[in-house]
């Protein structure tokens, strides 16, 4: 007899069975391995947070009755330039025992159907540039390759900026931080009046000789 699958948006006493899925995810490739391990309370506070959040779910799906999938459905602008959202597809799991029993197929379904219902007329899925396995599935899907998501902590990457020797660069950094926190008390106070502050000169290094090479 085929397995039973079940699709639905994730509960409260999901908790412990989606830190085991984020484990399993976290040994594999993707950028999730950078994140802390969730707790059982932090996801209960996460579902909580996407029950008021029009925009984004968290679907599970169960086999057999055990939850044995997850997937995250946010629907995002395209562009910047398109008035059209798209719904972005991020951790899609399914657990080793559980697949190719139809699982994976019934949360892109479920993608799918969801942004259908949200008018989004394109669906976007996050994988590992290297799970060949996934990859392939989501070729056979119709989804072909349009972008690679690099990731790091914000701190590593000012670090790495720091160390690019370029002072007015940082100049700009501290700048910007300081525009950025303004804006956002002016949001809270909008009797005040907004006046940038001047930004320092930035200069632009040269660009080295294997620039585009
Ligand atoms: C990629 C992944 C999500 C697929 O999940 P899955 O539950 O195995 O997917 P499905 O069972 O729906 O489909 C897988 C294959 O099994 C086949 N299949 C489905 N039910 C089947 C059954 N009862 N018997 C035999 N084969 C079956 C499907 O037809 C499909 O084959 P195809 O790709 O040639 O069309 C899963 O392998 C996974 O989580 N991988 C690791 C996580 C990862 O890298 N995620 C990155 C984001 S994609």
């Amino acid at each position: 007899m085929a397995a039973a699958i079940e699709v639905r948006d994730a509960r409260p006493d999901d908790a412990a069975a989606l830190v085991t899925l984020w484990g399993e995810m976290s040994t594999g490739t993707g950028h999730q391995r950078v994140l802390p391990t969730p707790t059982p309370e932090s996801v209960r506070a996460s579902i909580a947070r996407l029950d008021d959040d029009p925009a984004g779910r968290l679907v599970v799906g169960e086999l057999d009755g055990r939850v044995s999938a997850m997937v995250y459905l946010r629907r995002t602008p395209i562009s910047p330039l398109h008035p059209e959202d798209t719904m972005t597809v991020e951790y899609l799991h399914v657990t080793d025992h559980a697949r190719r029993h139809g699982l994976g197929k019934a949360l892109v379904a479920e993608a799918a159907a969801w942004a259908e219902h949200e008018s989004c007329p394109y669906l976007g899925v996050v994988a590992p540039s290297i799970a060949r396995e996934a990859n392939r599935f989501l070729a056979r899907l119709g989804l072909s390759q349009a972008a690679v998501l690099r990731f790091a902590g914000t701190h590593a990457v000012r670090r790495r900026l720091a160390a690019d020797h370029a002072p007015n660069l940082l100049a700009m950094l501290s700048s910007r931080r300081s525009v950025i926190a303004r804006r956002a008390q002016l949001g809270r106070h909008p009797e005040l009046t907004f006046q940038a502050e001047p930004e320092p000169d930035v200069t632009v290094p040269a660009e080295p000789g294997s620039a585009g090479t």
